[in-house]
C-alpha cells in the first residue's frame, strides 16, 4: 500500500517535536498504523528555525498554502496556533478534502463547529487530541473509555505555563515574571502569554472537554474566566500555612440549570492527589455515574509530550483510512445528532 502523505503546518516547539517522534519511532508506528507515513512537506515561518529538527526528505515552504494546495498530501497537520492564518488554512485543507491534524484549542473552542460542518459536508477527518492537556490523551479517555457513562462533573489544571508558574512560586518563592519568561523558553506558553496568564487557554480547552463529556456544543463565551495574574507570593504562603496549594483549575459540572463552566485559581487542600500535581504537568479528574472519580495525569506542554498526541491522532486517522468505512469508530469528528442542546 502507498505511503501516507503528511504536510506539517509549523515547525516550532511542538512542529519540531512532531517530526523528531515521526521519524525515531517509524518502524512502531508504521505496524500501528498499518501504512507508512511519510512527511513530504512542511512549512515554517522561518527557515532557518526549521533547524531544530532533522528536516532531511522534507521539502520547507515558507507559503503554508503551498502545502494545502498539494494533491498528493492526505493529512494535513495544523501545528501554528492562533486563528490567523491557522483558521483558513484548516478550512481550505478540508475543502480540498484533505483530512485534519490540529493542535489548535482556541481555533476548536471559538470556530470547532464551523471546522466540524465542513469536515462532515467533505466527509473527511478532523483529529485535535493534542488541543487539550498536552500528552494526556484525555478526549480519547472521555469519547472511548467513558463512553458508557453520565459524565457528573470534571475539572483539572489545564495550563501548565500557570501550574510550573504557581509551583515554582510555591516550591522556591521565586517572582511570578521571571517564571513566566522562563516557561516562554522552554516552550510552554503560548505566543501571547497573557492567553495563558489570564485563564484563556485553560477556558478554550474547558470548553472542548465540556463539549465531548455533555454533548453540549463549542460555547467558550459561556465561561467565566479568571487567571493567575493576581497572585501573589503571600497568598502562596497563605495558603500554604492553612494547608491548601493554589491551583488554576478548569471546572464543568452538571447542575439543574445546565452545564456550569468556570476556570479560576483554587485553594485545594494540600493532601488531595490534584494538589500535588506540579510542574508542567496537567491532571483532569472526571467524574462518571458508573466508574466514579478518574484521574488522568501528564505532561501538559512541551515539544514531544504534545507531539505524542499529535502523532497518536494521525495514527488513527491512517487507521481509519485504512478501515471499512462502516466500520469508522469512533468517528473523529463531531456528529451533529450527538449534540444535544443543553442551555449552559
Ligand atoms: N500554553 C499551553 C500551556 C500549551 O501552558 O498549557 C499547551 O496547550
Amino acid at each position: 500500500m502507498k505511503p501516507v502523505k503528511i504536510g506539517l503546518l509549523g515547525l516550532g516547539t511542538v512542529g519540531g517535536g512532531t517530526v523528531r517522534v515521526l521519524k525515531r519511532n517509524a518502524s512502531e508506528i508504521t505496524r500501528r498504523a498499518g501504512r507508512d507515513i511519510q512527511i513530504v512537506a512542511a512549512s515554517a515561518r522561518s527557515l532557518d528555525k526549521a533547524r531544530i529538527c532533522d528536516t532531511t526528505g522534507i521539502r520547507l515552504t515558507a507559503d503554508p498554502y503551498e502545502i494545502v494546495n498539494d494533491p498528493e498530501i492526505d493529512i494535513v497537520v495544523e501545528l501554528i496556533g492562533g486563528l490567523d492564518p491557522a483558521q483558513d488554512l484548516v478550512l481550505q485543507a478540508l475543502d480540498a478534502g484533505k483530512h485534519v491534524v490540529t493542535a489548535n484549542k482556541m481555533l476548536i473552542a471559538l470556530h470547532g463547529n464551523e471546522v466540524f460542518a465542513k469536515a462532515r459536508e467533505k466527509g473527511v477527518m478532523v483529529a485535535f487530541e493534542a488541543a487539550v492537556a498536552g500528552g494526556i490523551p484525555i478526549i480519547k479517555a472521555l469519547r472511548e473509555g467513558l463512553s458508557g457513562n453520565t459524565v457528573e462533573w470534571l475539572a483539572g489544571i489545564i495550563n501548565g505555563t500557570c501550574n510550573f508558574i504557581l509551583t515554582e512560586m510555591w516550591e522556591k518563592g521565586r517572582d511570578f515574571g521571571e517564571v513566566l519568561k522562563e516557561a516562554q523558553a522552554l516552550g510552554y506558553a503560548e505566543a501571547d502569554p497573557t492567553f495563558d496568564v489570564e485563564g484563556v487557554d485553560a477556558a478554550h480547552k474547558l470548553t472542548i472537554l465540556a463539549s465531548i463529556a455533555f454533548g453540549i456544543p463549542l460555547q467558550f463565551a459561556k465561561v467565566y474566566i479568571e487567571g493567575i495574574s493576581g497572585i501573589t507570593a503571600l497568598d502562596v504562603t497563605y495558603a500554604e500555612a492553612l494547608g491548601y496549594r493554589i491551583k488554576l483549575l478548569g471546572i464543568a459540572r452538571r447542575t439543574a440549570e445546565g452545564i456550569e463552566l468556570r476556570v479560576h485559581p483554587t485553594l485545594i487542600p494540600a493532601r488531595r492527589l490534584i494538589a500535588n500535581v506540579n510542574g508542567v504537568m496537567n491532571a483532569v479528574l472526571v467524574k462518571g455515574d458508573a466508574v466514579g472519580p478518574t484521574l488522568y495525569y501528564g505532561a501538559g506542554a512541551g515539544a514531544e509530550p504534545t507531539a505524542s498526541a499529535v502523532v497518536a491522532d494521525i495514527v488513527d486517522v491512517v487507521r481509519t483510512l485504512t478501515s471499512d468505512p462502516d466500520n469508522r469508530v469512533p468517528h473523529l469528528a463531531f456528529q451533529p445528532g450527538a449534540i444535544a442542546d443543553i442551555p449552559v
